[in-house]
């Protein structure tokens, strides 16, 4: 018989910083030791897989005794279900984050689910569940980046010139800007997305909400901007959020992220049209809703839209985006 393994928050460091380089130590450990230096994009989607789904969910002491306790192959289906539903609460930004559950699509052999489960209870046992959950300290690190740099070789971070500004050192830079509320603020080579966290804890700083403005991020690694997109959500930088890929030293990556976010946006608005009709079928023939207790939590754990519209915006028209049109 399987033994079940008993749920206890582990302690974390006080200091999210700290916190989050436990994190990516042990996960580096875990993937290094289990599967080599290939494939890092697998480890780090475990990582943030994790952190958005306790970002995301109700205080629910339960929930990561259940994840605990998953053998490996639901263990996988877990975090491809986890960026299912998180592809349907934040749609503007699947363009960028895609990869993050493409990179785990078709059958998964024995020695990469081993690794990716082994990466999953590391992360667990280093508290990666309490980080996402708690938005004091999701709010006041970059983990995604954190981990990227520590399951990234040396080489790999010398050849792509990837050596992201230490997190003290863009707070600084965030409270010397001050930049003022409503406005944007634009990386084009923005890893992922050290100097936005920079701007947006000013910003918190001053009473102002991150939300309000608009952000604007480009990398042309296509995992730094995955990872970049990602963070735009934990970092709670609201809606008006654009992260493209590609040459930031060309203009062209504005327009194309753009188009790129609306195609993703309406999209979803037909796949939502499609199940309003099947709800309705269900509801005219008296068929019952199909159960499933996973789908279940992570459906009641989906955030309630804001309430008011944020100050008017050139670039996106809040009241369509704020009050149905992105969901
Ligand atoms: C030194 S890191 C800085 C990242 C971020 N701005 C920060 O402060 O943490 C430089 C980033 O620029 C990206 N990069 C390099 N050449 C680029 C280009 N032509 N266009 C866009 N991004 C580029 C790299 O992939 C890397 O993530």
């Amino acid at each position: 018989m399987a033994t079940i393994i008993r749920w206890r928050p582990p302690p974390v460091p006080a200091d999210p910083k700290q916190h989050a380089q436990a994190v990516a130590e042990a996960v580096a450990t875990a993937w290094h030791g289990q599967y080599g230096s290939s494939l890092n994009e697998v480890a780090i989607s475990v990582v943030a897989a994790l952190a958005v789904a306790g970002q995301h969910g109700p205080p629910d002491p339960d929930m990561p005794e259940l994840v605990a306790n998953l053998d490996r192959a639901r263990f996988a289906e877990l975090v491809k279900r986890i960026w299912l539903e998180w592809s349907i609460v934040r749609p503007d930004l699947v363009p960028r984050a895609r990869m993050l559950w493409t990179c785990l699509d078709g059958n998964l052999d024995d020695a990469l689910l081993r690794a990716v489960h082994s990466v999953g209870q590391a992360a667990l046992r280093r508290g990666v569940w309490q980080l996402g959950a708690e938005q004091n300290r999701r709010h006041e690190v970059d983990l995604l980046g954190t981990v990227l740099q520590a399951v990234t070789s040396a080489k790999a971070k010398q050849a792509r010139g990837q050596f992201l500004t230490p997190e003290c050192v863009t707070e600084l830079m965030g409270r010397m800007v001050e930049p003022p509320p409503g406005r944007s603020v634009m990386d084009p080579a923005a890893g992922t997305g050290r100097m936005l966290l920079g701007a947006a804890r000013a910003m918190r700083e001053q009473g102002l909400d991150p939300a309000d403005a608009e952000w604007w991020a480009n990398d042309i690694d296509p995992l730094a901007a995955a990872l970049c997109a990602v963070n735009t959500d934990m970092w709670d930088l609201g809606f008006r959020v654009v992260v493209g890929c590609g040459d930031g030293l060309l203009t062209a990556w504005t327009g194309e992220a753009l188009r790129q976010r609306q195609a993703a946006i309406d999209e979803l608005l037909g796949y939502v049209e499609v199940a309003r009709k099947e709800a309705a079928s269900r509801h005219v023939l008296n068929l019952p809703a199909p159960k499933d207790p996973l789908m279940q939590h992570l459906r009641a754990a989906r955030p309630a839209p804001p309430r008011q519209a944020p100050p008017h915006s050139s670039t996106f028209d809040a009241a369509s985006a704020y009050q149905g049109r992105l969901f």
